[in-house]
């Protein structure tokens, strides 16, 4: 559901967000993130970040950092962002973070960081690289929040507590030293957030889970088809309108996704007469998927490929965001007292 134009209050609100250039998206990101955004640059004014300088607390070797950077911004643009609508940019680019970040790091107690679930699930993961960085990571993403004043975070439920600490951080640099930064609050375009369900009928789609069960936007005709003719089936119901268990029910919803309403009514019908064929089910599906997922992958591909196009989008994309972080910057410095002429 779009909202409408006049409800919003005069002047355009501030949402942004960050993307960690690990790994390849897939259906999950797809359509719990990604399409948010594409849906949010025509409504607020949006920065779009790649966290590359984050990713430096998990993966300090940075031989596949380029790559990967290139892809999360292609595959971006290929779902529908738009570099000349949003300022799609990379953290690094924009040197005021760091000057955030540490103003922020000195609001920042070590009790509450070493509190943090993911310091915690990432301290276990990585017991011999615990580095101060992996620590005040909920420090850094608050400067990346607030170096644009932003209100809005388009983010799912893993870091609803890094937003509880930035609202912490913001209240008390607001507290000590003036109103400079609104509360950041999670927030997503319409209603729940879609889950994507995972293809062998347990938990969602997910980078580290089994990736057989998940599909890529990067995925070819032939993998995505070996994918769901994988999925999880039976013998089919015995008795008319029987309950769906989960997994039967995960192939209805992901046919939801991508394929067309008569489509899914047929299935759904032929479910509750039991004349259901799950093999002609999933034949359709994987049809309905290849035609959504292919036009993205050959998308991102051409983007991929095309380094000067790239380049020109993250130039611009620091622009707009130094430009917004420059006056942040500023009047956070007068704020503190660090103005001595
Ligand atoms: N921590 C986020 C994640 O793991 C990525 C991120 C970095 C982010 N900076 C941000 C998200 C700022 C929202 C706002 O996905």
């Amino acid at each position: 559901m779009s909202r409408k134009k006049e409800t919003l209050p005069a002047g355009r609100q501030v949402v942004m967000s960050g993307i960690r250039p690990t790994g390849f998206l897939h259906l999950g990101n797809y359509f719990g993130a990604v399409r948010n955004y594409v849906r949010m640059q025509e409504e607020y004014e949006c920065y779009f970040m790649v966290a590359d300088l984050h990713s430096l607390t998990t993966h300090p070797d940075t031989k596949e950092l380029k790559e990967n950077v290139h892809r999360v911004l292609s595959e971006n643009i290929a779902c529908g962002l738009d570099p000349d609508k949003v300022a799609l940019y990379c953290q690094s680019h924009v040197h005021e973070t760091a000057e955030l970040y540490l103003y922020l790091n000195m609001l920042a107690y070590k009790g509450e960081l070493e509190k943090t679930s993911t310091f915690k699930d990432k301290a276990r993961q990585q017991p011999d690289n615990i580095n101060a960085g992996l620590l005040t990571y909920p420090v850094l993403q608050t400067a990346d929040i607030i170096l644009h004043r932003a209100k809005y975070v388009p983010v799912g439920k893993d870091q609803e507590q890094h937003l509880e600490m930035a609202r912490n951080f913001v209240n008390r640099f607001n507290h000590r030293y003036g109103e400079v930064f609104p509360e950041p609050v999670a927030f997503n375009f319409g209603e729940e957030l879609i889950k994507v369900p995972s293809l062998d009928g347990a938990g969602k789609m997910s980078k580290s889970e089994n990736q057989l069960a998940t599909l890529y936007l990067s995925d070819d005709d032939e993998q995505i088809t070996k994918k769901v003719m994988k999925a999880k089936t039976d013998a089919g119901p015995a008795m008319p309108k029987s309950p769906r268990p989960d997994y039967i029910e995960n192939i209805f919803l992901l046919m939801k996704l991508v394929s067309d309403d008569a489509v899914v009514k047929k299935f759904d019908e032929d479910y509750n007469n039991c004349s259901i064929r799950y093999g002609d089910m999933k034949k359709q599906l994987a049809e309905d998927m290849i035609k959504f997922i292919t036009p993205i992958r050959e998308k991102t591909e051409a983007i991929r490929n095309n380094h000067q196009y790239l380049k020109a989008v993250m130039e611009k994309g620091a622009e707009k965001a130094r430009k917004s972080a420059r006056a942040t910057i500023e009047l956070a410095r007068q704020a503190m007292g660090l103005n001595y002429f």
